[in-house]
């Protein structure tokens, strides 16, 4: 059935969408285009079954990607060209407002903080865009997101409380001043989804919340963007589906989207067609609008102190959120009918400088299917086989849950679905097992049923498909996951993917015998009542060429196991499709003339294969002459292989200089330009004490890094111990010295899970007063506070707003007067306010290029001393121009030894070292910040609390990942001293 104007207006009941589906939208065999700005309107819908972009259906397969997690825009385009070669068609991206914010009314989208780049880049790539820029986020940043400065603010955040509303409205107004600029309905950009807030389950049933999501709604839309807006519901309860809050905007514009993070453990859970339990856990949550994860768990994140904390690594998230985790989750998503799908994290990146929230080190690395590093991991093969499929058989974009059926083995858990219109039948089949399962099962097929022998691996899932296209031909069955299907050329190609070794049966239907030549691998055909079936054990590439048998056309089958499939690169250009196959990664392809400019990366030598549009005879790689010779397979193929990446030396770390630093616990270090503690009220969620001035930091304008404080009084005569009470977030410190005598130092434990369930992070430390300190004269008391980050707001309760710093001060006796200290983040324009602190290293600039350290003491051991002392080295590296190499910087010790470690290069921190918590000890130092042709400076800020000896004893640079070839770097700006 050709889908008509008329019956997809019934389908969906909403005028808005009429326009939506060009005639025959469903049946086109032809891949989707990837998404491009291209300055001409576009249409972008949706119906039950999925979105509808310009006319087309549409599955989004889409990784979740935070630009700010990444300080270099060039490494940007690395990582989108990774996910559109991998294939993925879109991204989803937080933005978040801390990142672009320092102070009310100031709004920063410059350098590492350019959103309209990384949009530009992302339709460059040609991904789609689903971009989520809160106001609150999650996301494991400080405070969700929101800025430190609203932390100081009144009125509730995540509710209608009109200040609230009032600072939100500029926020949006900012970030939605650059989205406007990259829609695509515009031509602008790819920007086709916008989220509304994130996980908003608080204020669910009362006024406040739907009055929120309302405004929010209303600012958006005022703001000029014009794609379909939804919401991320916390788990799928049905909250925010359309209809649920006012919008003054019922043309279907708006969509019902959840997340989920199932215990890897455990079995995947049906949420769609197959689910039960209502709206919770069943299809009714918004029967009108398509399946839509906002957020699925592609890894997990982890916390500070290793696996007797919880934490458990990245590799472990890794390893329990393997390939064969992706095919079981993913596939049973897409069973239930999701056809918007978003991996978070897809490439996970760095928490840098004081961004991570209290539960997360500095490595935001999540398991995801691209490392912190860029490295492609195997985790990238089942999304890139299912991407294709979802580009390249558009009948996946509209199923119906079909008739149950069942395999042979009870074990082997069946989803059937079909397409309405085509008849295209769809199995997804689950073992949940620790044991591979042979079985069979009945299959509906253009030809009959067939009963298909399927192996399925232990806890593995796979994919079949009755009756879609191949190029001009129909596939009757197959016992293998189709993975693309396009045309090239004269001929069509298809692959089928599988594990290893497994037996795969695929049958084409012929009108008449085809001539059929295996030109590689071991296949067995054989043609009998209009089908032609091919049989092969699965192992590395097979190849089958099917001509004649009543089609003009070849086809050429290809049966790919996981790795050859994985080295299979398909892209588009205005001549048609091309595919690559050989190298690590095929980045970008475009013709000119007879020739074909390949992109791309190469690990190992390899061959490059080119299945390209008629006419093309020359081939260039990274602007190199590649020659080329022709194939029986229709394709070029290089004549030499490509060389991979040559060896890449770093060059030790050496010509250290230390210093000591704190001079501010001197008794007579000058404070007198020092913010004096005078305030007596307070917005924050922790009560001021009683008698007591405001001591939280950020009321006094320092919202991120260390603070430090002075404190006076007259008379220590009653003075046997001093309190200092603080809130710093999980890994605080504080340390304080009484006229320049260290007291010592209170460390907030590290979480093991029950404690601090308030997740405010408080305590009281009482040191005792040296005997001969006890003087009826003027004393000084000097506080350093480590403060970590802000709390996050899931539950709307305003706990970004618990104080950080001092927040309360007894010394007996004596009433004390205070001065502080921090940084306000206003400080270093281009690195922004999360990158530096309060120290006194980083208020002079110890931490940035050009600071003339040549006094300082050669060598690194600062000793054993309560405080922070520092050291400073460049280093130079010359990396080939040709190669992206990707450098972290590695830190190791005696775990025993009590000290941390911020690390600076270039000015930029990139990250918190503590020694004797871990588990992080690898930091990656990203291209760009990173000068690969050039010399960097590096600064360590360590402190230590004086009952060890401190380090680093090991400080090395450390290669994680290279490559012939990578993206053009361009220096990141370091401004120095
Ligand atoms: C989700 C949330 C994200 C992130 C994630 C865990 O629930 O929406 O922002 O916090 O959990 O990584």
């Amino acid at each position: 059935m050709e889908l008509t104007r008329r019956s997809f207006t019934a389908m969906t009941g909403g005028a808005a969408l009429t326009l939506a589906l060009a005639p025959g939208a469903a049946q086109a065999a032809a891949a989707a285009e990837p998404a491009a700005a291209d300055g001409a309107p576009h249409t972008v819908a949706f119906d039950k079954y999925s979105m509808v972009i310009d006319g087309r259906r549409v599955v989004l397969w889409s990784g979740e990607i935070h630009p700010y997690r990444l300080p270099s825009p060039s490494l940007w385009r690395d990582v989108l060209q990774k996910l559109r070669a991998n294939g993925y068609n879109a991204i989803s991206i937080y933005v978040a407002w801390n990142y672009h914010s320092s102070a009310p009314g100031t709004y920063d989208f410059t350098g590492v903080r350019d959103l309209g780049l990384f949009l530009r880049m992302a339709a460059e790539a040609g991904l789609y865009v689903i971009l989520r820029p809160g106001p609150y986020i999650n996301a494991e940043v400080d405070g969700g997101g929101f800025p430190g400065w609203l932390t100081t603010t009144a009125g509730t955040a995540r509710t209608a409380d009109p200040t609230y509303l009032g600072h939100v409205d500029e926020w949006l107004t900012a970030v939605d001043a650059i989205a406007r600029g990259h829609l695509y309905t515009n031509g602008q950009g790819t920007v086709v989804l916008y989220q509304l807030e994130n996980e908003y389950a608080a204020h669910i049933s009362d006024a406040s919340g739907r009055d929120y999501l309302a405004h929010l709604y209303a600012k958006v839309r005022a703001d000029g963007i014009d794609v379909p807006l939804f919401h991320n519901d916390k788990g799928r309860n049905g909250y925010w589906v359309p209809g649920s809050f006012p919008t003054g905007d019922e043309s279907g514009r708006y969509l019902y989207a959840f997340d989920g993070y199932p215990s890897p453990s455990g079995n995947p859970p049906d949420w769609g067609y197959f689910g039960s339990g209502g709206a919770k856990g069943g299809s009714t949550a918004s029967p009108q609008t398509p399946g839509f994860v906002a957020e699925f768990g592609g890894g997990w994140f982890d916390p500070w102190g290793g696996a007797e904390f919880g934490g458990k690594g990245y590799e472990e998230s890794r390893r329990t959120r393997d390939a064969a985790y992706e095919r079981r989750f993913y596939l049973t998503n897409l069973a239930n009918g999701i056809k918007i799908h978003n991996v978070y994290m897809t490439f996970g990146g760095t928490s840098w400088g004081w961004l991570p929230a209290p539960v997360v080190y500095t490595s935001y690395d999540y398991g995801a299917a691209i490392d912190e590093a860029r490295n492609a991991t195997s985790k990238l093969t089942p999304m890139h086989q299912l991407g294709e499929l979802v580009q390249s058989v558009p009948d996946f974009a509209m199923l119906d849950r079909a008739q149950d059926v069942a395999a042979s083995d009870p074990r082997v858990r069946v989803y059937h679905l079909a397409n309405p219109e085509t008849g295209a039948h769809f199995y997804v089949l689950r073992n949940d097992t620790t044991a591979a399962v042979d079985c069979t099962l009945p299959l509906a097929t253009p030809a009959g049923e067939f009963t298909a022998p399927v192996t399925v691996g232990a806890r593995d899932a796979t994919l079949l498909a009755t009756g879609i296209r191949l190029g001009r031909r129909t596939l009757l069955h197959t016992t293998a996951q189709p993975m693309l299907q396009l045309t090239v050329g004269r001929q069509d190609i298809a692959v089928l993917t599988g594990r290893t070794g497994y037996p795969v049966e695929a049958a084409i239907a012929c009108a008449e015998k085809p001539r059929v030549t295996v030109l590689d691998g071991d296949a067995t055909t054989a043609y009998e009542n209009g089908a032609l079936t091919v049989r092969a054990g699965l192992s590395g590439l097979t190849r089958v060429l099917i001509e004649g048998g009543g089609s003009q056309t070849p086809l050429l089958l290809l049966l790919a196991d996981d790795e050859a499939s994985s080295r299979l690169w398909r892209h588009s250009t205005p001549s048609g499709p091309v595919l690559v196959r050989g190298p690590a990664l095929s980045r970008t392809a475009s013709l000119h003339g007879a020739t074909i400019r390949l992109t791309g990366d190469t690990i190992e030598d390899c061959e490059v294969e080119i299945w390209a549009p008629r006419g093309i005879r020359q081939a260039a790689w990274n602007d190199r002459h590649l020659p080329l010779r022709s194939t029986r397979s229709g394709s070029l193929i290089s004549r030499t292989d490509l060389p991979g990446v040559p060896q890449v030396p770093l060059p030790e770390l050496t010509g250290w200089r230390h210093a000591p630093e704190n001079p501010e616990s001197a008794a007579d270090f000058d404070d007198s330009d020092w913010t004096q503690a005078t305030r007596t009220t307070s917005h924050s969620t922790t009560p001021v004490p009683a008698g007591q001035p405001v001591l939280f930091a950020d009321d006094y304008g320092f919202h991120y890094g260390d603070v430090w404080y002075r404190g006076r009084f007259d008379d220590a005569t009653a003075a046997n111990t001093v309190s200092l009470s603080y809130s710093a977030g999980t890994q605080g410190l504080l340390m304080a010295w009484l006229d320049g005598e260290p007291l010592g130092t209170h460390r907030l434990p590290v979480p093991a899970k029950a404690q601090d369930t308030q997740g405010t992070w408080t305590a009281t430390a009482a040191f005792a007063v040296p005997e001969a300190l006890r003087t009826a004269a003027p004393h000084t008391l000097s506080v350093l506070v480590r403060r970590m980050a802000h709390e996050e707001d899931g539950g709307a309760r305003d706990s970004h707003k618990a104080a950080r710093g001092l927040t309360a001060a007894v010394v007996p006796g004596a009433p004390v007067t205070w001065r502080i200290k921090g940084a306000t983040g206003t400080e270093d324009r281009v690195r922004g306010p999360l990158n530096a602190g309060g120290l006194y290293g980083e208020r002079t600039g110890w931490h940035l290029p050009g600071f003339d350290d040549h006094a300082w003491a050669s060598g690194s051991a600062p000793g054993r001393r309560q405080g922070v002392s520092w050291q400073r080295t460049t280093f130079a590296l010359r990396v080939d121009e040709q190669v992206d190499a990707s450098i972290g910087l590695h830190l190791d010790d005696d775990a025993s030894r009590a000290y941390r470690v911020q690390i600076f290069l270039n000015g930029w921190n990139l990250g918190q070292y503590i020694n004797d918590v871990g588990p992080q000890h690898t930091f990656v130092l990203p291209n760009g910040l990173l000068r690969t042709r050039g010399r960097n400076t590096l600064a360590l800020a360590v402190l230590s609390d004086g009952t060890t000896e401190a380090g680093p004893a090991e400080v090395s640079l450390k290669l994680l990942g290279s490559a012939a070839g990578g993206v053009r770097v361009d220096p990141v700006s370091s401004p120095g001293l």
